[in-house]
C-alpha cells in the first residue's frame, strides 16, 4: 500500500513507468464509473495476484526444471542439441522458436506435470445449491481440484512416476498435447495467467539451457521430493552453473 501511494504522489500521466503507474491512469479515467472496477483496492488485488500467484508459481517451476535437469543430464544434453541446432549462441531465444523445439517444449510440459506445484487448486465455496457428478453440493461447501491425482493418473500417464519428456511426444517425435495436463486447473476459476506463464518458462528455460550446462556439486544430488508450502517445490539446494 505504501508503494502504491508513493506512486500517486509521483505519477505522470503521459509518462507512465511500471504497472502502477498505468493502473493508476485507468482509476483516474474510470473514476466516473465505478462499475468499471479500477480503484486502488482492486490495483492492490491484481499487485498482489502478479507476485504471489504470477512469481512464485513461475519461479519454483524454474527451480524444478534445474533440479530435473541435474538428475537428468542426458535429457539436458538433447535441450541444449535442440537449442543449438535451432537458435544457436548468437541470439537469445525468442517465442517464434518454439514450435520448432518439441522436445524442449516436451520437457517443459513434463517439468510442470512432475513437479505438480499446485497440487490441490485454490479452495473455492459454492455460491448456490448445486449438482456435480451425480454429488450434491450445498450453498457454501468448500470445494477444491485435486489435480494432483490427474497429473500421476496411472490410466492417463505412460510412466506416471517417472519423470519422462516422452509423455509429450509422439512417435515421429512431434510434440503431443495431453488431456491430462492440468497444472493451470481447468474450467472457469482456471489461471489467468497460464498464457504468460508458458511464455516465460520456455523463455527462461531455453536461455538458460543455452549459456550454461547445470551441475551438480559433488554428494550433493537434488531431491525429487517436493517440500509442501504455498507450492509443493523442490528442497533448497545448490547447483554449479558451468558456462558452455
Ligand atoms: C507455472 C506457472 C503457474 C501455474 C502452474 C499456475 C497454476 C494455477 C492454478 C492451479 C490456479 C488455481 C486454479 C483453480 O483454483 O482451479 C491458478 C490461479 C490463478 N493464477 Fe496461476 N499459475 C501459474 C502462473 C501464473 C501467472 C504468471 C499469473 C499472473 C501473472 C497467474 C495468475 C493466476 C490468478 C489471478 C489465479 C486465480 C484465478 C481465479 O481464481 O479466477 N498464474 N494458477
Amino acid at each position: 500500500m505504501a508503494e502504491i501511494k508513493k506512486h500517486q504522489e509521483e505519477v505522470n500521466p503521459d509518462d507512465p513507468r511500471d504497472f502502477i503507474d498505468v493502473y493508476l491512469g485507468e482509476v483516474e479515467k474510470k473514476k466516473e464509473d465505478p462499475l468499471a472496477g479500477f480503484n486502488v483496492d482492486t490495483l492492490l488485488v491484481c499487485t498482489l495476484d502478479l507476485m504471489e500467484a504470477g512469481t512464485e508459481s513461475t519461479t519454483t517451476t524454474l527451480r524444478w526444471a534445474m533440479v530435473l535437469m541435474m538428475n537428468y543430464p542426458e535429457i539436458q544434453a538433447k535441450v541444449q542439441a535442440e537449442i543449438d541446432a535451432v537458435i544457436g549462441q548468437s541470439r537469445q531465444p525468442t517465442l517464434t522458436d518454439r514450435p520448432e523445439m518439441p522436445y524442449t517444449d516436451a520437457v517443459i510440459h513434463e517439468v510442470q506435470r512432475f513437479g505438480n506445484i499446485v497440487p490441490l487448486g485454490f479452495p473455492k465455496m459454492a455460491s448456490k445449491d448445486t449438482t456435480l457428478g451425480g454429488y450434491f453440493i450445498p450453498k457454501g461447501t468448500v470445494t477444491t481440484s485435486n489435480l494432483a491425482s490427474v497429473l500421476f493418473d496411472k490410466n492417463e500417464w505412460e510412466t506416471p512416476d517417472v519423470f519422462n519428456p516422452g509423455h509429450f511426444l509422439d512417435a515421429e517425435g512431434r510434440f503431443q498435447r495431453r488431456d491430462a495436463f492440468l497444472p493451470f486447473s481447468a474450467g472457469k476459476r482456471a489461471c489467468l495467467g497460464e498464457h504468460l506463464a508458458k511464455m516465460q518458462l520456455f523463455l527462461f528455460f531455453s536461455a538458460i539451457m543455452q549459456r550454461f550446462t547445470l551441475t551438480t556439486l559433488p554428494g550433493e544430488m537434488p531431491s525429487l521430493v517436493g517440500v509442501q508450502g504455498f507450492t509443493n517445490a523442490p528442497e533448497q539446494f545448490r547447483v554449479m552453473a558451468v558456462p558452455r
